[in-house]
C-alpha cells in the first residue's frame, strides 16, 4: 500500500474505549444522539435554577453537544415580541455563550489535559478574530456510582452563515451570505456596503496565514473540513468555531486519521487550498512544502477513496 495511515491517538484507544462503552449505561449523555434541556439542567456540574435558560443549538456536529445559554429577557422578546415603530418585531435571542459538552472519553486527566493543550494551541495561532474563544472546563461527570473526567467548553457564538470550503465561494456568493448572516439586513434585497468583499478576502488571506503559521511553528491543524466549523459574519471576518479535532501535520506519507477513521489533516488541507483558490482567487505557489506533499495526485486519490469508503459504511460515523 503506497500510504500508510496513522491512527489517532483516540483512535488506538478505541478498543479500550469500546469496552467500557458497553458497559456503561445509555444514561451516559456522551452515547445519547442528542440531549434535550431537561437532560442538561439535571446534570451535576450545572446549577439549576439559574439565572439563564438553555436551549438546544439548531445545528449540530459529530463530536458534541451544544446549548445555547440564554438570557430570559432576550427568551421572553423573541416570545412576545418587541414593537419598533409600527412593526411588531420578533428578533431571535441570540446565545450569550454556546455550552459544549464534548463527547470524547478519557482515560484519565493527563488525556484530557492534552486535549485542552490542542486547543490551546488553536487560540494561540488564531485567536482573537479567527477563532471562537472558548473557556476549555473539566468536570467531574457523576454517572451513577461513578464519576468521570468530562471536557465542557463555554464559547463564544459567532452569528453568521456556514462557509463551506467545497461549496460556490464567488464574490457574489460571499456577499449574499454575509448579507443572510446581518440582522439589519433581514428580509431586505439591498445592495451590499462598498468594501465588503474586499474585506472579505483580506480576512480570508489572514485566516490562511494564521492556520499555515499554526502548522509550520506547531506541526498541527485544526478540522477546517468538518460541516458548519467555519463561519462567515456579516462583516466578513472567517471563524472557526470547531476547536475540537485539531491532527498533526506529519510532512511524509502517512495519512493521519481520526477517531472515526477520517482522514481529517487531509481533508482540512485540502479545505485550506479551496479558500486560497476561490475567495483570493490565488494560484497555488510551486513551493509550497506544505501542498507538495498533501496535494500529490496519488495520495489525493486514497484519501477520497478513504472518504468514500466511510460514507459506504455510515455504522463507523456512530
Ligand atoms: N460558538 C459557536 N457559535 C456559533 N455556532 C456554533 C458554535 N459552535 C458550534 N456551532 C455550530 O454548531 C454545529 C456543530 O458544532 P461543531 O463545533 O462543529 O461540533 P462537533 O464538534 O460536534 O463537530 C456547527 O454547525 C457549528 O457551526
Ligand atoms: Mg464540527
Amino acid at each position: 500500500m503506497p500510504f500508510s495511515k496513522k491512527e489517532s491517538l483516540s483512535g488506538r484507544k478505541n478498543k479500550g474505549r469500546e469496552h467500557r462503552r458497553r458497559t456503561l449505561t445509555a444514561k451516559d449523555i456522551r452515547d445519547r444522539p442528542y440531549l434535550e434541556v431537561e437532560d442538561v439542567v439535571a446534570l451535576n456540574f450545572i446549577r439549576h435554577p439559574s439565572r439563564y435558560l438553555f436551549r438546544r443549538h439548531y445545528r449540530t456536529g459529530l463530536r458534541s453537544h451544544l446549548f445555547e445559554v440564554l438570557d430570559p429577557g432576550d427568551v421572553e422578546i423573541e416570545a412576545s415580541g418587541i414593537r419598533i415603530g409600527d412593526h411588531l418585531s420578533f428578533p431571535r435571542a441570540r446565545p450569550l455563550k454556546m455550552l459544549r459538552l464534548f463527547r470524547a472519553r478519557f482515560m484519565n486527566l493527563d488525556d484530557a489535559l492534552q486535549e485542552i493543550a490542542r486547543v490551546q494551541l488553536i487560540m494561540r495561532h488564531l485567536s482573537p478574530v479567527h477563532v471562537a474563544r472558548s473557556d476549555e472546563l473539566l468536570v467531574d461527570y457523576r454517572l451513577g456510582k461513578t464519576r468521570e473526567i468530562l471536557l465542557c467548553g463555554l464559547q463564544e457564538y459567532v452569528n453568521g452563515e456556514i462557509l463551506n470550503p467545497w461549496g460556490t465561494l464567488d464574490d457574489r456568493t460571499l456577499a449574499e451570505m454575509m448579507m443572510r448572516a446581518s440582522p439589519a439586513s433581514a428580509g431586505l434585497k439591498t445592495a451590499h456596503p462598498p468594501g465588503l468583499i474586499e474585506n472579505v478576502k483580506s480576512q480570508a488571506q489572514s485566516f490562511v496565514s494564521k492556520v499555515k503559521e499554526m502548522i509550520v511553528q506547531a506541526g498541527h491543524i485544526p478540522d477546517l473540513a468538518g460541516i458548519g466549523n467555519l463561519i462567515l459574519t456579516a462583516d466578513g471576518r472567517l471563524k472557526l468555531v470547531d476547536i475540537n479535532n485539531v491532527s498533526p501535520v506529519l510532512l511524509d506519507r502517512t495519512v493521519y486519521t481520526d477517531d472515526h477513521g477520517y482522514p481529517v489533516c487531509d481533508k482540512s488541507i485540502e479545505a485550506l487550498v479551496l479558500l486560497e483558490r476561490k475567495i483570493l482567487g490565488r494560484p497555488l505557489s510551486e513551493n509550497d512544502g506544505i501542498y507538495e506533499t498533501f496535494l500529490e495526485p496519488l495520495r489525493m486519490k486514497a484519501v477520497a477513496q478513504m472518504v468514500r469508503d466511510l460514507r459506504l459504511s455510515p455504522e463507523k460515523y456512530a
